[in-house]
């Protein structure tokens, strides 16, 4: 990787479309379509062809990674009971940027009703291979298809790095919002960076040729827009990576609660 610090107010370009339609608007134009015809920035569509191409080579890294993450486990595994436990068996939840689906699967396994929801139709082809009992989608978490609180709880996973801009951040809280129950739960990982936010460009990942960025988050500012977006942050956890099984990049994890807040 190399990189630059890029601040939103740097992203000018992005922010109004073709149609004249603001970044964070649910029908925000650019290059290329998603399943269903809807239309997705340039940059995402850079995102999607990446993550096509790395599909292999990511699958391979993280199919089993759970396995060694017992933080990233317990977490899910309060976020599964905790939707259990108020809601009933097989409360439904989004896994918004899912990869290959083991976080989803990992989920499934714990008594909830996962759909995952990628960018990648590489990644949905993935995700419905290796795990054929569970729902997987192509989408952008900036305009879900789905209807107006139709999930329990939804996780984005190290997804909402890819949103680099804050207007696009703030688009997917804002469709998170609107498309989780009230009370309904909502857990974010993130890579959080050295020196506060940055932006940093990729032309390789895992050996594969790429050309995508990825944002590293400051905790405070990331909490800040969480509850911005009408959750209210009941825990968050920072933790150093884990040795041989991830980038080294410190993590971080906000679990919170949907209690109203915007206009959807
Ligand atoms: C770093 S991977 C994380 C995958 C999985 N959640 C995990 O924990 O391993 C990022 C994933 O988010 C997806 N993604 C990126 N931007 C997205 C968007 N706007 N909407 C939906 N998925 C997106 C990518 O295609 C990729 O599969």
């Amino acid at each position: 990787m190399t990189g630059t610090a890029q601040r939103d107010e740097d992203c000018q370009a992005h922010r109004v479309d073709a149609d004249g339609e603001g970044v964070n608007g649910p029908r925000a134009h650019g290059a290329a379509n998603i399943a269903g015809g809807e239309a997705i920035p340039e940059h995402q569509s850079r995102v999607r062809r990446s993550y096509d191409a790395v599909t292999d080579a990511y699958t391979e890294r993280v199919h089993d990674e759970l396995r060694h993450k017992r933080l990233d486990r317990a977490l899910l595994t309060a976020f599964a009971e905790q939707l259990r436990d108020q809601f009933g068996p097989q409360a439904s939840v989004c896994d918004a940027g899912c990869g290959p689906g083991h976080v989803a699967a990992f989920l499934a396994d714990l008594g909830v009703a996962v759909t995952g929801i990628d960018l990648s139709p590489a990644m949905v082809d993935r995700a419905r291979a290796l795990h054929p009992e569970l729902t997987f989608e192509v989408g952008t978490m900036t305009a879900l298809e789905a209807a107006a609180g139709r999930w329990k709880g939804l996780i984005a996973f190290y997804s909402i790095i890819h949103l680099t801009s804050d207007a696009e951040i703030r688009a997917a809280l804002r469709e998170f919002h609107r498309t989780v129950v009230d009370r309904g739960l909502l857990l974010v990982a993130v890579h959080l960076g050295e020196f506060g936010e940055a932006t940093v460009h990729a032309d390789e990942m895992l050996g594969v040729g790429v050309d995508m960025d990825f944002r590293f988050f400051d905790a405070e500012w990331l909490v800040g827009e969480v509850t911005a977006a009408g959750f209210e942050v009941e825990a968050r956890l920072v933790r150093a990576p884990y040795l041989d099984v991830e980038v080294q990049t410190t993590r971080a994890y906000l679990m919170a609660r949907r209690v109203g807040g915007m206009e959807t």
